[in-house]
């Protein structure tokens, strides 16, 4: 089957496709086969690519396969779905650590990893919505704030951004976002009381305390900022980082934890139809094809994409 491969770590040019042996039926116990149809490009994947995670990786060297948000088609049946479903999910990839990521024609899939993906719901975009919503949850759980409290978004232009936005404000929470120009109007829609837009940190800031002068309970940090967000938080606060190096160091008594996605498949199929019936908005910025994997990194690094960049398999 087709793969791409991480050659060495790198820039965009060490991923190559190559050829590896199909999985056959019953070589791994208590895991499914699921033919791929689309694959997410995540910013984690160019972390990892370019050796930023080697350290996490550990024992694990190139050559190995990027990727973990997935869609496709069931090759095994899963009580409740049977061969041929249409499913998503996503490898938990630094959990599983096999360098079996979903930038293949075929992956191993845990049977609890997987939702079907309701019929109006479009490969690609069921392919940008499992892990991006998986982490949007479990900040907000990690937060477990009361109905009225104010959470501050970052990056909440981006993939995970958008969910925070959306589930917080389902949730009775007011949402602050900070976002990109022009997409306040957007961010309104989905739910946002507030947009600030980004910029340096003393006025983002200061746009944040003209939105709520006595400051926020929560921030959920989906663009990395880390400690120059604190000030905007209220002394008791909370604060969801999405990577232990961006987790700013507590001060006055603010609560700060790391989240991590976690395979969610009851969760992820009520999300997933939730897209379906248009109350939860995902967005896809490009489809690419696999063998064009390089230039969907080199975009992805560019950033600036205004969605998930999907590769079509
Ligand atoms: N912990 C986990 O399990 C987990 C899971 C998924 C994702 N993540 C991480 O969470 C982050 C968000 O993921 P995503 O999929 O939403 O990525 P994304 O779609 O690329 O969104 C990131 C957003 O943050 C914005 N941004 C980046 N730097 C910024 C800055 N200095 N100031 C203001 N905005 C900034 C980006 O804007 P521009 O691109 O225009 O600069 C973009 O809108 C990624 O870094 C990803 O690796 C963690």
């Amino acid at each position: 089957m087709r793969v791409v491969e991480v050659t060495a770590y790198g820039g965009p040019e060490v991923l190559r496709m190559a050829r590896r042996p199909e999985p056959e039926a019953g070589e791994r116990p208590g895991m499914v086969r699921v033919r791929l149809k689309a694959a997410g490009v995540n910013q984690a994947d160019l972390r990892i690519r370019a050796g930023r995670y080697a350290d996490v990786v550990g024992p694990l060297k190139p050559p190995f396969v990027l990727g973990t948000d997935f869609a496709g088609k069931l090759i095994d049946p899963v009580p409740g779905l049977p061969a041929g479903t249409r499913v998503a999910g996503f490898v938990p990839w630094f959990e599983e650590l096999n360098g079996e990521g979903t930038y293949a024609e075929v992956i191993w899939s845990a049977p609890e990893w997987l939702a079907p993906i309701p019929d109006d719901v479009d490969y690609t975009v069921a392919a940008s919505v499992p892990l991006a919503a998986a982490t949007a949850q479990r900040g907000l759980d990690e937060l477990a704030l009361p109905q009225g409290a104010t959470l501050l978004v970052s990056g909440a232009s981006g993939v995970v951004g958008r969910f925070a936005v959306q589930f917080a404000a389902a949730a009775g929470l007011r949402v602050v976002a900070i976002a990109h120009e022009g997409d306040q109007h957007e961010l309104k829609v989905l739910g946002a009381e507030h947009s600030v837009l980004r910029g340096p940190h003393d006025e983002i800031i200061a746009r944040v305390a003209e939105a709520v002068p006595e400051r926020v309970d929560a921030v959920f940090d989906g663009a990395f900022h880390g400690a120059p967000l604190l000030p905007a938080v209220k002394d008791d606060g909370a604060f969801v980082a999405l990577v232990p190096d961006r987790a700013p160091a507590a001060e006055r008594n603010i609560r700060v934890v790391t989240v991590l996605g976690r395979p969610d498949a009851a969760r992820l199929k009520e999300t997933l139809e939730k897209v379906a019936a248009r109350e939860l908005i995902t967005r896809v910025s490009d489809v690419m094809p696999l063998e064009e994997v390089a230039e969907a990194h080199r975009r992805a690094e560019a950033g600036h994409r205004p969605g998930r960049i999907v590769l079509m398999i």
